[in-house]
C-alpha cells in the first residue's frame, strides 16, 4: 500500500525590500530585536524610534565572525523561551550579515519557524547577505555549514546606517556590488566604473541596482540548484584564502575581491575573458582599496583545499567563471593543470 503526501502545493513567500529612510514600523506582536554591541551602541536608538510593538526584546550577542556558533543561536532561543514568544513572534536582525544569518536561522527553528525581518546595517548586508534567505552558523568543520533557507517577510535597508561604517567593511561590500554586475550586468557594471560611491543617491542607487540582480537570481533558484551558484563569484578561491588565513587577516569581502582577480585570471586562460575586461574589473577593486592578490604558498595544497568547498564534490570543484563582463558561467570540468597554471602564477613568498 502507498499512501502520498501532496505537498505540490505554491506558497508565496514573496517579500519587498526597501531602500531607504526606515519609515515606522508597527507590529501587534512580540518582536526581538537581535544586534551586537557595535551596531546598538550606534543605532539602536535610531531603530527604537521608530519601532512600535506590544514587547520589544533585545538580544545583545558579542560581536564578530567567531561568534556565529550554537551559543549565540541558544542566547536568542533562550531569552525567546524566557520571555513566552510564541509561533506568530517576530525577530529583527539588526547588523551586519553575521547578524543577519544568525536571526535568520534563530527564527528558522524557533518553533519550527517563526517570522523574521532584516534590518541590515553594513554594505555587505545590505547588497547581498540580507536578501534571499541563505541563514545559518559556522563550526568547527566550517563557514555556514549549519543552516536553512529562511526568507526573511521584508528587508529595510537604511542608507543612514552605512555613515557610521568603517572604510574598510564599506569596501568589502563594495566588492560584493562587483560580484553582482561582472556576472549579470554588463551596464552596471560600466556605471559603476564611473560613479561616485561617496555619494548618497548614488549608493542608494548601487544597493538598489545589487539587489534587484540578487533578487532576480534567487526568484529563479532559491534553493540553489542551478544558478545561485553564480553568487558565489570570487568564493571559490576565495574561501581557501580565508580558510588559509584562518579568517583572521581579511575581511570576506576583501577574500571575494582577491577571488574574483583570481578567478578572472583562470577565465582569460580558458578564452572566456580578455585580458582588458579582467585588468578593468582590477582597476574597479583597486579604486576601494581593495586587496587583489595573495601570496600563494603552496598551490598542491590551496588546491586540496577546494575541496572543502560546499559547492565541490569527491572529485570535482565548480569553479563560477565571468563569461565576458555581465555573463557567467559553473563549470566544474575545468583541468586541475590550468587551475594549478593560474595558482603558480599567484605564488608568492
Ligand atoms: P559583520 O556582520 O561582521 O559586520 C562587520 C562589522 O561591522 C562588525 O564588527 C559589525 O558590528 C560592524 N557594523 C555593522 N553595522 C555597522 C555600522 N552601521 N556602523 C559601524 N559598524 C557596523 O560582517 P558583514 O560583512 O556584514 O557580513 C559578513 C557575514 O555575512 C559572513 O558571516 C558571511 O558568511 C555572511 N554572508 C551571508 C550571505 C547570505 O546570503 N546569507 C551573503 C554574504 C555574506
Ligand atoms: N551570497 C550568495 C547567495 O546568497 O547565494
Amino acid at each position: 500500500m502507498t499512501v502520498e503526501i501532496d505537498l505540490k502545493r505554491e506558497i508565496d513567500h514573496s517579500y519587498k525590500i526597501y531602500i531607504d529612510t526606515l519609515a515606522r514600523l508597527t507590529f501587534r506582536r512580540k518582536v526581538a530585536i537581535v544586534t551586537n554591541p557595535t551596531v546598538s551602541g550606534l543605532h539602536l536608538d535610531y531603530l527604537l524610534e521608530r519601532l512600535e510593538a506590544p514587547t520589544v526584546e533585545i538580544v545583545t550577542l558579542p560581536d564578530g565572525e567567531r561568534y556565529k556558533n550554537w551559543e549565540s543561536i541558544e542566547t536568542i532561543l533562550d531569552t525567546l523561551f524566557e520571555a513566552r514568544f510564541n509561533r506568530s513572534s517576530l525577530l529583527i536582525a539588526f547588523g551586519g550579515g553575521v547578524i543577519g544569518d544568525m536571526t535568520g536561522f534563530a527564527a528558522s527553528i524557533f518553533q519550527r519557524g517563526i517570522d523574521f525581518i532584516q534590518i541590515p546595517t553594513t554594505l555587505l548586508a545590505q547588497v547581498d547577505a540580507s536578501v534571499g534567505g541563505k541563514t545559518g552558523i559556522n563550526n568547527a568543520y566550517g563557514k555556514n555549514l549549519i543552516g536553512a533557507f529562511h526568507q526573511p517577510r521584508a528587508v529595510y535597508a537604511d542608507p543612514h546606517f552605512l555613515e557610521t561604517l568603517p572604510k574598510r567593511e564599506f569596501a568589502a561590500g563594495v566588492a560584493e556590488i562587483v560580484k553582482m554586475a561582472v556576472t549579470f550586468d554588463a551596464g552596471f557594471f560600466e556605471w559603476l566604473e564611473s560613479a561616485d560611491l561617496s555619494k548618497h543617491e548614488v549608493l542608494a542607487e548601487a544597493v538598489a541596482r545589487s539587489v534587484r540582480t540578487k533578487a532576480k537570481v534567487v526568484a529563479q533558484d532559491e534553493k540553489e540548484r542551478g544558478l545561485r551558484a553564480a553568487l558565489n563569484y570570487g568564493h571559490t578561491f576565495g574561501h581557501v584564502i580565508e580558510n588559509e588565513t584562518a579568517y583572521t587577516t581579511y575581511l570576506h569581502g576583501e577574500t571575494v575581491a582577491i577571488g574574483m582577480v583570481m578567478a578572472n585570471t583562470l577565465a582569460v586562460e580558458l578564452g572566456l575573458m580578455t585580458s582588458d575586461e579582467a585588468e578593468r574589473v582590477k582597476r574597479l577593486l583597486q579604486r576601494y582599496e581593495l586587496p587583489v592578490t595573495y601570496p600563494v604558498k603552496d598551490p598542491e595544497r590551496f588546491y586540496r583545499t577546494f575541496f572543502l568547498d560546499k559547492k565541490s564534490g569527491d572529485d570535482t570543484i565548480t569553479f563560477i567563471l565571468p563569461r565576458h563582463i555581465g555573463g557567467v558561467e559553473i563549470t566544474n570540468s575545468i583541468d586541475k593543470a590550468q587551475v594549478m597554471d593560474v595558482l603558480e602564477r599567484f605564488r608568492g613568498a
